[in-house]
């Protein structure tokens, strides 16, 4: 994908069909991934990239979730979701971009990004941010298709790259790349949705946070 304002038009004119073109499709690799984050009880969780809430409702109560995205009209319709289920573990939908988070160093326990790597301009960005925001320690869940090594699928995902903006995500987001650039455990590797064509990365925060990549 592009820019941010053309990430915003894109999701202007997508929100009123999100939750139909893209709901339940991805809904057992959102269950999987927030299962995940649920792990430990009373933590403050980030949902980057919340688009419109569609996790919101599988946090454990006891958590303190705070979601961010760069378009206006995806939020509106996550508070809408929130209201609507009085969710009140939701502390916050800020708009954000997620490449240039205002938040403070460790501000959370979990950082949840679900469909989001292919779509920011810069990937490894949004890693390092996810980084810098979370706890030594703290449980970094990643859902999202990656280039696939060969065969058939690289050839069809390199030759789609040209149309990423049509598609509305970036095929070719190399996993190791992610991990490798931002210094990160990888804990376990699942494979999710369709087909187990996205796959669910658990990280654990264990290096520190890499000056190089803060807010580049
Ligand atoms: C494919 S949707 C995923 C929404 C949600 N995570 C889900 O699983 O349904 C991608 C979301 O990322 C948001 N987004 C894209 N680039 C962003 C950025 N730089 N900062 C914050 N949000 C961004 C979009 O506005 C959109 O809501």
């Amino acid at each position: 994908m592009d820019s941010l304002p053309t990430i915003r038009a894109s999701y202007r004119r997508l929100s009123p069909l999100y939750d139909v073109l893209e709901g339940a499709i991805f809904h057992s690799g959102r269950k999987d991934a927030v299962a995940l984050a649920n792990k430990r009880a009373n933590q403050r969780i980030l949902d980057v990239g919340v688009g419109t809430g569609l996790a919101l409702p599988l946090y454990r109560k006891d958590a303190w979730v705070v979601g961010i995205d760069a378009s206006p009209e995806m939020l509106k319709r996550a508070k809408a979701r929130v209201e609507r289920k009085r969710l009140e573990n939701v502390g916050g939908l800020i708009e954000m971009d997620a490449m240039r988070m205002a938040f403070a160093d460790r501000s959370f326990d979990a950082v949840v990004a679900m469909h989001v790597a292919s779509v920011v301009p810069d990937p490894m960005k949004l890693i390092a941010e996810m980084k810098r925001v979370c706890v030594p320690g703290g449980d970094i869940l990643v859902v999202n298709h990656f280039a696939s090594s060969g065969g058939v699928m690289r050839l069809i995902e390199k030759s789609a790259r040209p149309f990423a903006e049509v598609i509305g995500f970036r095929p070719d987001v190399r996993l190791m790349h992610l991990a490798d650039g931002a210094r990160l455990q990888i804990v376990q590797v699942r494979r999710v949705n369709l087909g187990g064509y996205w796959r669910l990365i658990h990280f654990r925060n264990t290096a520190p946070a890499d000056a190089a990549h803060r807010n580049a």
